[in-house]
């Protein structure tokens, strides 16, 4: 028995300490399942609404809505307690409104810093906080219709069969995130990349891309390309021209000429072709024939 107090006395100290680490481990866990971040997008320019999850709803008797800046910098933005509203930054005194009923913020004119990670608190009228939520924000700017340009050079190959080498290029403006290009119904393994240039706006953020590629071609290729999620119009490259019909239409129009000149030079030929031995006799009778059917006439 003796010994066993002893030991109970001995573990107080190291019990006390797993407490500690066991409360210490629950808050731990408590904190990072509310870190699982709710997520939203916004359109830039548009508004968008920040929805408080609260499980104490009724509890709640205050709320605040802060910008994560880094681990331990927060940016308070607007909030209510009871009937007041707390003080709100000038920068989002015009843009933002808190809903206390809906115990969200709506927050108008996004832009694309407005992007990232987000506290909302709520708490009761002990200034206990109940819930803490994060929600995460993302910015989306639709990219405008992509220009797309060719220029295009022949090089002939073997009988006839005229390769093309074209070089594309596709450019978009005004678009976030960043994004690429996509050439659609291009053979990927027979396009090489010349170009890629893509640059964020100093104040908007926003992206300007820009590609240029290779591709060879020896039929008619419908082309278009894609940046984000707007598409450009399609172009036809490595057309069969229109050169050799015209120059099927010559060669048929001349063939048509020369046959019809032949015919008439044959024509005359046979009328007037140079009297033979044999029929000398008969040729007088032509002659004859012919003046009768003029005399005829006159
Ligand atoms: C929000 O997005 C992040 C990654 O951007 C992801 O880890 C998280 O699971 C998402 N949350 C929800 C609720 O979908
Ligand atoms: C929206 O915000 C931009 C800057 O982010 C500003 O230039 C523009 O004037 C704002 N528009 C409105 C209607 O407030
Ligand atoms: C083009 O540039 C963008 C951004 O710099 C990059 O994400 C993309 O992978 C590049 N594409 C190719 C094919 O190099
Ligand atoms: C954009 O920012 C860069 C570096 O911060 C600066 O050199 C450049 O002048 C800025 N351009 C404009 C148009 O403000
Ligand atoms: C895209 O790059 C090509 C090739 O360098 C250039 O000719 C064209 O002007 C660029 N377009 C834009 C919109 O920057
Ligand atoms: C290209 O597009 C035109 C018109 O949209 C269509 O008539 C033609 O068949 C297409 N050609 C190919 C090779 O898909």
């Amino acid at each position: 028995m003796r010994t066993a107090e002893t030991d109970e006395e001995d573990m107080k100290p190291v019990c006390s300490l797993l407490a500690l680490v066991v409360t210490l481990l629950l808050l731990t866990a408590t904190s990072g399942n509310s870190k699982v971040p709710m997520n939203i997008t916004a359109v830039l320019g548009h508004s968008v609404t920040f929805r408080c999850p609260s499980t104490h709803r009724d509890l709640v008797e205050g709320l605040y809505i802060q910008k994560v800046i880094n681990d331990k910098d927060d940016l308070f933005i607007n909030g209510f307690y009871k009937s007041r509203d707390m003080p709100v930054k000038p920068a989002y005194l015009r843009r933002t409104k808190v809903n206390k009923m809906e115990l969200s913020m709506e927050m108008r004119n996004i832009s694309v810093s407005d992007e990232g990670l987000y506290n909302c608190v709520a708490f009761d009228n002990k200034w206990e906080k109940t819930d803490i939520s994060d929600i995460l924000l993302k910015v989306t700017a639709e990219y405008s219709v992509p220009t797309i340009t060719t220029d295009c050079s022949e090089r002939k190959r073997g009988y006839g069969s005229a390769v093309q080498s074209c070089q594309l290029s596709c450019s978009a403006v005004g678009g976030y995130p960043q994004s690429t290009v996509r050439w659609v119904e291009l053979n990927p393994s027979l396009t090489s990349i010349v170009y890629n240039w893509s640059s964020a706006d100093n104040e908007s953020k926003t992206w300007t891309i820009n590609q240029t590629i290779m591709y060879n071609c020896d039929q008619p290729t419908n082309v278009s390309c894609a940046i984000g999620g707007t598409v450009s119009d399609t172009i036809t490259i490595c057309e069969t021209e229109s050169f050799p019909l015209v120059v099927i239409t010559a060669i048929i129009i001349v063939l048509v000429f020369v046959l019809l000149l032949i015919f008439v030079v044959v024509i005359k030929c046979c009328c007037r072709r140079p009297p033979t031995s044999e029929d000398q006799a008969g040729r007088v009778d032509i002659l004859l024939d012919d003046c009768h059917s003029q005399l005829q006439r006159v």
